[in-house]
């Protein structure tokens, strides 16, 4: 293990341990819940009890790792507003009983922070999944989206309403809105429209005095900075987001390759790194690598002669033809490119609509960015990485470049922009009976001197604890500034995170909305 990651480790222990003393007395538990029952209707406020409090719990966790720790230590109850006014209620009655809370949209959350606390602290969830309407104003190519929807629910109704408009987001069509365009939000369409947090125009959002703030104009610049690219969880709770909608032509374009390291899959890749950031913008070809195998995919804005073309040029290693393209709509793709061939049988909005989720397997995922090639023989350690038989290692590659390389770090706190080629996202799975990853930390140690460097840069939506948590100034305090740092610099560079954090100075100086990685509160 590299001298970096022990002391990262080392601050992830002290964090996780340090003793907290429970914030509230279960006298003060049912205070909460009497103090939301005048503004909250009783059957919106779930406790452990209620014969839904279970099922709701679990509805939005896709990660088994998350299941039994959420259902063991659960919140003290779940809220599921449908108004605003609710939202208001669950932060002004959780600051006045010392209860916190968990603010959940679409429950995706890497680490599972919106459905679990890792401390012994009593806490609520705000489940914002009754709040997912979307309303597409197609003249003005804008939407309003409610945090609670999902990536699939926006998409279809962006669609329905405006055929040649679509939103460049995400390709898992049940992760929530809130999250998603908290963290940034990458999508294949980022290489041409940027970031789903770059086209965000305005939000409604409840502070932590439970104001409701209205637009930006309440919000003020630093805080309509921060909640684009800042993290979720944070600053506050957003209500909803309204959003700038981007041409997409009446025919996309999909293709899929796949190459073994016998058909020169490492050399394809090896060559995908400098290709694939300086395609044309409408062009995205992302790769997928597992079990020896490299697996290229694309969004083209266009029609498959183009592509074929343009990789026939380019990339001639695949070989890409007439015969591996689909061409469908916009709406289809966005279907296709998480459920493949079910849509032949079921339509695109049955699949995009469905928040039901079935439990997945363990999942472990990290993150990088990578700024330099690497080169063919490191690729080829890569590919045979060790996995120890029990766990699945995969990783998914997609490229930076045209609109992501032209927008300035400090414009949203999402620093990684210009010189990055590609990000790397490496998830590792297990079934239940294999209980550590180790694939992904071995392999995450060999990356280190290949990949970004002074912070080794991470993803905020890939969350990863591995990283650091927030320890306490004294038990019971605020999030220490540099317990954060060692976190937040990684995710927002050095001058976004301070940014960010004097933002949370001004905002919730005594650091009411607190997680594992919350921005800490700093005061100059
Ligand atoms: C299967 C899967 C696929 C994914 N694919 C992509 C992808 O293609 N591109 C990409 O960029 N990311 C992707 N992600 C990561 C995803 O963007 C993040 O996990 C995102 O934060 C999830 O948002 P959510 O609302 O579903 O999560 P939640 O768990 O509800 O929230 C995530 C965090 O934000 C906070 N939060 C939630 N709602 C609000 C709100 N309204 N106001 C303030 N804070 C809030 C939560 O408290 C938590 O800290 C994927 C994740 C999964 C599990
Ligand atoms: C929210 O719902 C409550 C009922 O729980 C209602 O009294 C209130 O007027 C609603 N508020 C808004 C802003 O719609
Ligand atoms: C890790 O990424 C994979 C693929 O995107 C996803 O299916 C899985 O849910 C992610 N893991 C976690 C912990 O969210
Ligand atoms: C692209 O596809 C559309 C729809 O199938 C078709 O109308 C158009 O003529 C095609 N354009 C080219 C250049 O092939
Ligand atoms: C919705 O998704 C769930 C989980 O994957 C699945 O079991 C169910 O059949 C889906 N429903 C529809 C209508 O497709
Ligand atoms: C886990 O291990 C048990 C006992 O060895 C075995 O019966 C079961 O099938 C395993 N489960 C999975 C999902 O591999």
């Amino acid at each position: 293990m590299s001298a970096v990651s022990a002391v990262v480790l080392a601050l992830c222990f002290l964090g996780i341990y340090m003793p907290a003393p429970s914030l509230a007395t279960s006298s003060g538990n049912n205070d909460f819940i009497r103090c939301l029952l005048p503004d909250v209707p009783s059957q919106l406020v779930l406790t452990p009890g209620s014969p839904s409090f279970k099922p709701v719990l679990v509805s939005s966790i896709r990660n088994a790792r998350f299941v039994a720790p959420a259902t063991t230590r659960p919140p003290l109850c779940i809220v599921t507003p449908t108004n605003a006014s609710h939202v208001q209620a669950a932060v002004r009655c959780g600051r006045a009983h010392g209860v916190r809370l968990r603010v959940r949209s679409g429950g995706h959350d890497t680490e599972g922070i919106s459905s679990r606390s890792q401390r012994p602290e009593v806490f609520a969830i705000v489940d914002l999944a009754n709040l997912h309407d979307v309303h597409v104003n197609p003249q003005e190519a804008t939407a309003w989206v409610d945090s609670g929807a999902t990536l699939g629910e926006l998409y279809y109704a962006v669609a329905k309403a405006a055929p040649g408009l679509g939103f460049p987001a995400g390709v898992c069509p049940t992760v929530g809105v809130g999250g998603h365009l908290s963290g940034g939000g990458q999508g294949l369409m980022m290489r041409k429209y940027g970031l789903a947090a770059d086209n965000i125009v305005d939000a409604t959002f409840v502070d932590a005095d439970g104001n409701l703030l209205p637009d930006k104009k309440a919000m003020g610049d630093d805080l309509f900075w921060a909640i684009r690219g800042g993290g979720g969880g944070s600053f506050g709770i957003v209500l909803s987001f309204k959003v700038r909608l981007a041409p997409v032509p009446p025919t996309v374009t999909f293709f899929s390759v796949t190459r073994s390291m016998d058909q020169g899959a490492v050399e394809a890749v090896t060559k995908w790194q400098t290709v694939a950031p300086a395609l044309p913008d409408d062009l995205t070809v992302r790769v997928n690598v597992q079990q020896r195998q490299a697996n290229f995919q694309s969004l083209y804005l266009g029609n498959c002669s183009a592509v074929v073309a343009t990789l026939r040029d380019r990339l001639p290693e695949l070989g890409v033809t007439q015969a591996d393209c689909r061409e469908m709509s916009w709406l289809q793709y966005a279907a296709y490119i998480y459920f493949g061939d079910a849509i032949n049988s079921t339509p695109p909005e049955v699949l995009l609509l469905n928040r039901t989720l079935t439990l997945g397997r363990f999942y472990k995922n990290k993150s990088d960015y990578v700024n330099k090639a690497l080169t063919k023989d490191e690729w080829e350690k890569i590919f045979t990485w060790p996995s120890g038989g029990a766990v699945e290692g995969q990783l998914v590659l997609e490229p930076h470049g045209g609109r992501m390389g032209s927008i300035a770090d400090a414009d949203t706190p999402f620093p990684h922009r210009g010189g990055v080629l590609y990000n790397i996202q490496y998830v590792e799975s297990w079934n239940g009976n294999s209980s550590t990853p180790s694939w992904v930390n071995t392999l995450y140690d060999f990356m280190e001197p290949l990949v970004s460097k002074n912070p080794r840069a991470a993803y905020a939506n890939y969350r990863d604890l591995g990283i650091g948590v927030n320890k306490q100034v004294h038990v019971g305090g605020v999030s220490s500034y540099q317990s954060g740092k060692v976190w937040g610099e990684r995710y927002f560079g050095g001058k976004n995170f301070k940014r960010l954090a004097m933002i949370k100075g001004r905002v919730d100086a005594g650091d009411y909305f607190r997680n594992e990685q919350s921005v800490p509160p700093l005061h100059l």
